[in-house]
């Protein structure tokens, strides 16, 4: 590709297009509980705009001729959610469950408890890829591959011996895991959450740093 990426800390600003760039093309259960994609879409802006989705200062965005045009959010290990952040994320929800309404929050619970038996447990001490997007119009250009290696730098700066991260047992996103050194060290498929997604499962991926 020969545009050049940069890579900077997200901040304040950013926080529209992080919304975009996470919701114009929502994930598959974010519109499971939201009941459509148009409603996912406008939930996810609520919930990231409130800064309940991808955490500021643990995101990095990557942009293309002053434009962002992707996003990583990692967790180091031991990283704790400080009281400030636990009240933005309640707030965060409690908003979004006003737009889906009565039926929508008992969706949420029910996803919440079906998705916390298909995400197997983080190694400890790894250093946890919590989300990872491209805006749909810059997918397949290596800017992926790119967030991802710049990810593994931090975490091997950090003095990390190991990344995680989990994804859907179905999602493309899988290959490029692969491709970048990722094994599947558990699949947990449930078939309530299946019902509820659509999706089968979860994968845990690691990638020891050596
Ligand atoms: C996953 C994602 C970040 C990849 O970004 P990208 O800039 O396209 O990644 P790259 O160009 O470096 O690599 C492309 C690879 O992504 C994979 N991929 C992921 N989603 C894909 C999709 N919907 N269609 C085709 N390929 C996809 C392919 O394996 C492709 O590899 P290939 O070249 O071997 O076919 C991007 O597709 C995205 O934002 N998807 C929606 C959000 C998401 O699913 N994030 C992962 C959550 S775990």
């Amino acid at each position: 590709m020969g545009d050049t990426l940069t890579f900077r800390q997200a901040a304040a600003a950013d926080l529209d297009r992080v919304a975009a760039i996470l919701c114009d093309d929502p994930p598959r259960e974010l519109v499971a509980v939201a009941g459509d994609v148009e409603r996912a879409r406008r939930v996810g802006r609520v919930i990231v705009r409130a800064g309940a989705m991808a955490q500021l200062d643990s995101t990095v965005m990557c942009d293309v001729g002053g434009d962002a045009v992707g996003l990583i959010e990692t967790i180091a290990h031991g990283r704790t959610l400080t009281r400030a952040e636990v009240v933005r994320m309640a707030r965060a929800f409690g908003g979004g469950a006003l737009m889906i309404g009565l039926p929508g929050a008992i969706r949420f619970v029910r996803w919440r408890i079906a998705r916390s038996r298909v995400d197997a447990p983080r190694p400890s001490g790894s250093y946890y890829v919590a989300e990872l997007a491209v805006d749909a119009r810059w997918r397949n250009r290596g800017i992926g591959g790119a967030l991802l290696a710049q990810a593994e730098g931090r975490a091997r700066a950090l003095g990390h011996r190991q990344m995680s991260l989990h994804t859907a047992t179905d999602n493309p996103a899988r290959h490029l895991y692969r491709r970048n050194g990722f094994r599947v060290t558990e699949t947990r498929l449930d078939a309530s959450y299946e019902r509820m997604t659509g999706i089968p499962g979860r994968l845990l991926m690691v990638k020891d740093l050596e």
